[in-house]
């Protein structure tokens, strides 16, 4: 799916970000299995990652993420009229956790639901947010994107354990003045799902039921490279872009190779991409939102900038969205 913005201004006007607390490095990895700091930094970039305290869950780390972007946009959370949450840990199946949020925020207006999309979904729930809000039929959204992976990660298979984190990030999304959403690239690929699942976690049932994550790195690595150059370049024709226009550039931080890969085919300068996948691993739905802050912290997500985002993961799936940044652009 693509589509460029048919004139509605939708923008970002709010942005809150939260990791945990705890730091595990990699050095801390090796313990539980056969692994070492320079063969996790070479391959993948990673150096440490957030991961939360037992008994912690997502909405423990989401909320604040959320409290944060709507003290951000200076919107309370009776004003918000639609919350999504972008997850595939959610504390539990149902209650979801979009109305957990809801009820703990006390958005009591807002209509609620989880989107899962792997580590996709907070593009897709952003692409969702901007159509409700372009319809009309929102006026303002709350979109949470978080994941709590250590949850679903099997402590002895050293090929995954060592890539991911928990962390989470909430934007504010409402009409602006100038700037806002150009357009969104969406697409699924189910035939390549085996290459990343959490089997027996749904209703099809299993004889040897898992409840751990399981990823055959290589594919998802050629799926990743490709997604994230094709899918920002059909993005980037659509809205009439082109790559040097690009400010920021927010790729899925995944792994630096991938990154790195995408960087050299898109040619996007390096100073213009946003990198920390080093201090998080893959944080999932968290990504993109942690990346953000990280940008807008180095002072580079100034009024008019040209953002590039692209997501990809389960499913699987991938997501780009194009937007003018807007400082302070209430419409
Ligand atoms: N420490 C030491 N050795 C390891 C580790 C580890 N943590 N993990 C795997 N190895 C070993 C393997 O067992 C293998 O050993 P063998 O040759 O004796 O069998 C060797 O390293 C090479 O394994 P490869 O899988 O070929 O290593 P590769 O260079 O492909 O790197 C990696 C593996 C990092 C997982 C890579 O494939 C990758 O990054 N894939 C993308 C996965 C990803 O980012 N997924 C994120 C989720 S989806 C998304 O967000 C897009």
């Amino acid at each position: 799916m693509i589509g460029s913005a048919n004139g509605a201004r939708i923008g970002i006007t709010g942005l809150g970000v939260f990791a945990p607390d705890r730091v595990v490095t990699n050095d801390d990895l090796a313990r539980y299995v056969d692994t070492t700091d320079e063969w996790i930094v070479e391959r993948t970039g990673i150096r440490e990652r957030r991961m939360v305290d037992d008994g912690e869950a997502l909405t423990d780390i989401a909320l604040p993420a959320a409290r944060a972007a709507l003290d951000d946009a200076g919107v309370g959370p009776e004003e918000i009229d639609l919350l999504i949450s972008a997850t595939v840990t959610p504390d539990m199946m149902f209650p979801t956790s979009s109305a957990l949020m809801a009820d703990a925020l006390g958005a009591t207006d807002a209509a609620a639901y989880d989107l899962l999309a792997g580590c996709t979904g907070f593009m897709y729930a952003v692409a969702q947010a901007y159509g409700m809000l372009a319809s009309g039929i929102s006026r303002r959204a709350l979109v949470v994107g978080g994941d709590v992976l250590s949850s679903i990660l099997d402590w002895h298979d050293r090929s995954t354990l060592v890539l991911f984190g928990d962390g989470a990030g909430a934007v504010v999304m409402e009409p602006v003045s100038h700037g806002g959403f150009l357009g969104f690239e969406l697409g699924a690929d189910g035939g390549g799902g085996e290459h990343l699942q959490l089997p027996g976690s749904g209703s099809r049932k299993f004889e040897h039921p898992e409840s751990m994550l399981k990823m055959n790195g290589r594919e998802v690595f050629k799926f990743a490279t490709r997604v994230l150059v094709s899918s920002a370049e059909a993005l980037l024709a659509e809205c009439g872009k082109t790559i040097d226009e690009v400010d920021v550039y927010v790729p899925h931080q995944a792994n630096k190779r991938i990154i790195d890969h995408a960087v050299g085919k898109l040619g996007v300068p390096h100073e213009r991409t946003v990198v920390n996948v080093d201090r998080f691993g893959n944080t999932s739905s968290g990504s993109i939102p942690l990346a953000l802050a990280d940008a807008r912290a180095e002072g580079r997500l100034h009024d008019g900038a040209l953002v590039l985002m692209t997501g990809m993961g389960a499913g699987l799936t991938w997501g780009s969205a194009l937007l003018e940044w807007t400082n302070r652009g209430h419409g």
